[in-house]
């Protein structure tokens, strides 16, 4: 079964806690909070993501998929807890040793957080590898992180392909998400190549039909 996560990066302020009901009513599956940290990616939206996490956190029981484009895992993971997210994402790109990538998968499991990894498009998938037993979600990045409203690198598929072979061949229980760049088109593509959790930001809200872009997605 393939799940949708909608990022909520691109929502309006004035909009947002009308999107986010309207979101729930349309059956999305997660909610995806995409913090930046104006280092590891230039935009900073640290500040607004966790005021929207907070306003669906409200409103809504439906599990939050934390994305963190940051430096600092520790200190953004300190700042989800008390949100009770269902899973929290952090980029291999952001680790120095396998230490510190495992002294953060404990503190994610010390509070009953699912784990996540994800990898930028030029990374290479085999980064992960030593990894993935710790984890219960791999995220592919389909764009280079930063912004919403890309396109989707047509390269990174064969990265999912890859990735879904070396899961299969080692019998690993993982999700396989993709984000960026994910249209009724291009989810076909990534869900072929094996992604089951597919991200979408502006194919999902910047459209008035939140219910139908979600099924044509699924
Ligand atoms: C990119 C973010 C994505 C992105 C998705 O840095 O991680 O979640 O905003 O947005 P769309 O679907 O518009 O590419
Ligand atoms: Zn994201």
């Amino acid at each position: 079964m393939v799940e949708v996560s909608t990022s909520i990066l691109s929502i309006d302020k004035e909009k947002a806690v009308r999107t986010f009901y309207d979101l729930e009513v349309a059956k999305t599956d997660y909610f995806h909070i995409d913090v930046m940290d104006g280092k590891f990616v230039e935009k900073n939206t640290r500040k607004q993501m966790k005021e929207y996490a907070l306003e669906i956190k409200h409103i809504s029981n439906l599990p939050l998929d934390v994305h963190l484009m940051v430096e600092d895992i520790k200190k953004n993971i300190e700042d989800y807890i008390p949100l009770e997210p269902d899973r929290i994402t952090f980029h291999i790109e952001t680790i120095k040793s396998k230490e510190e990538a495992l002294e953060i998968i404990n503190l994610l499991r010390e509070n009953n957080i699912k784990i996540g990894i994800a990898v930028n498009p030029e990374t290479d998938i085999k980064e992960m590898y030593d990894l993935l037993e710790y984890a219960h979600m791999a995220l592919v990045m389909t764009v280079v992180p930063g912004k919403g409203g890309q396109k989707l690198i047509p390269e990174t598929i064969k990265k999912v392909e890859v990735l879904k072979e070396y899961i299969n061949l080692h019998d690993l229980d993982i999700d396989i998400e993709v984000d960026g760049g994910i249209n009724e088109e291009t989810a076909e593509l990534a869900k072929d190549a094996g992604a089951n959790i597919l991200v979408a930001g502006t194919y999902i809200t910047s459209s008035d039909n939140f219910k139908e872009r979600i099924e044509k997605l699924k």
